[in-house]
């Protein structure tokens, strides 16, 4: 099946980046948000990327309004129904995804593809809200979006082979390499990177280095674009603490088990760069500085 049409449910961090690489990748796109506020909000943060694109030469202006004259923002549901794919980036909670879906579900034709961009519910629960479990897939991005070359395409044990591989073939018109993977939590990603950020905390906790050395320790010495505790800021330590959560519940392992540390800090609102304030303090963000 030719997927065409492209609606994208949440207009956020991810939902905006996954609309604008869609629309750059040449397809129509439909993006909802649920007030007009987030609508604008969610389209400008992409006008303002594609605005650096052409300064940088990487797009002409011509292009940009190309690209952003694929793209409709809109509140109504109601103007999804004629999408050939959907994909949703709204908010980490099972029973908000399943009432999404389910109200897609019933707008939708048969043919619809639907997809969550999920990081760590289980995509299987999901698909159960809707009549097609058969075409309900995983498809998670990473931030920021429009640079991460990854996809996880994921499956489950309903999962129609067909349609998984048009939706493989999706991941790549967009320019990213997918990667295939079936509906177990953390998918590939998550299930190494978690471990390694929670054990960066607790060698912090042990005394083995500063937040400041252990960053750099990994940069410099494996090479890695951030240090474990520049990208825990930079991921969200409420996102990470969430996703722990859920892991351990899965796995009952240990190594996926949030550090008390983690547990204070996103108590404390400690969240990260968005919140100003997590193992750095971005109170001047080319300068961030260890709090701890
Ligand atoms: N949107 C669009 N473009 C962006 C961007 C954004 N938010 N942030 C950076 N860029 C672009 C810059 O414009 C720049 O483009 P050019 O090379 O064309 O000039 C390029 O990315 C590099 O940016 P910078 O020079 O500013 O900084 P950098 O070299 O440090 O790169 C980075 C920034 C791409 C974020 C890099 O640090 C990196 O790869 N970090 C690791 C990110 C990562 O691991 N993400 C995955 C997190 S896990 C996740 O998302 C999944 C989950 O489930 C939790």
């Amino acid at each position: 099946m030719a997927i065409e049409k492209v609606g994208v449910v949440g207009c956020g961090l991810m939902g905006s980046g996954i609309a604008q690489v869609a629309a750059q990748a040449g397809f129509a796109v439909v993006v909802r948000e649920v007030t007009p506020e987030l609508v604008d909000k969610g389209l400008k943060s992409i006008e303002k990327n594609l605005a650096r694109m052409v300064e940088k030469g990487a797009i002409t202006t011509e292009e940009r309004d190309q690209v952003r004259g694929r793209l409709r923002g809109t509140t109504k549901i109601e103007d999804l129904a004629d999408r050939d794919l959907i994909v949703e980036a709204i908010i980490e909670q099972v029973p908000a995804k399943k009432e999404l879906f389910a109200a897609l579900d019933k707008i939708c034709g048969p043919a619809t593809i639907f997809a969550s961009n999920t990081s760590s519910c289980s995509v299987t629960e999901i698909a159960t809200a809707t009549s097609r479990p058969h075409r309900f897939f995983g498809l998670h991005f990473f931030n920021p979006v429009p640079v991460m070359k990854l996809v996880e395409v994921v499956r489950t044990i309903a999962s129609d082979t067909e349609t998984y591989e048009d939706l493989v073939a999706f991941a790549a018109r967009l320019g990213k390499t997918p990667v295939r993977t079936s509906d177990r939590t953390g998918f590939i990603v998550n299930r190494l990177l978690v471990p390694y950020l929670l054990d960066a905390i607790r060698a912090f906790e042990e005394g083995v280095g500063s937040i400041v050395d252990i960053d750099n320790s990994l940069k410099l010495g494996c090479g890695h674009p951030m240090g474990p505790f520049t990208l825990l800021d930079f991921v969200g330590l409420d996102t990470t603490y969430y996703i722990a959560n859920i892991m351990f519940d899965e796995f009952k392992e240990r190594r996926f088990a949030p550090p008390a540390l983690l547990k204070r800090m996103v108590l404390a609102g400690w969240n990260g760069r968005k919140s100003k304030r997590g193992f750095y303090d971005y109170a001047d963000p080319q300068n961030p500085r260890p709090l701890l």
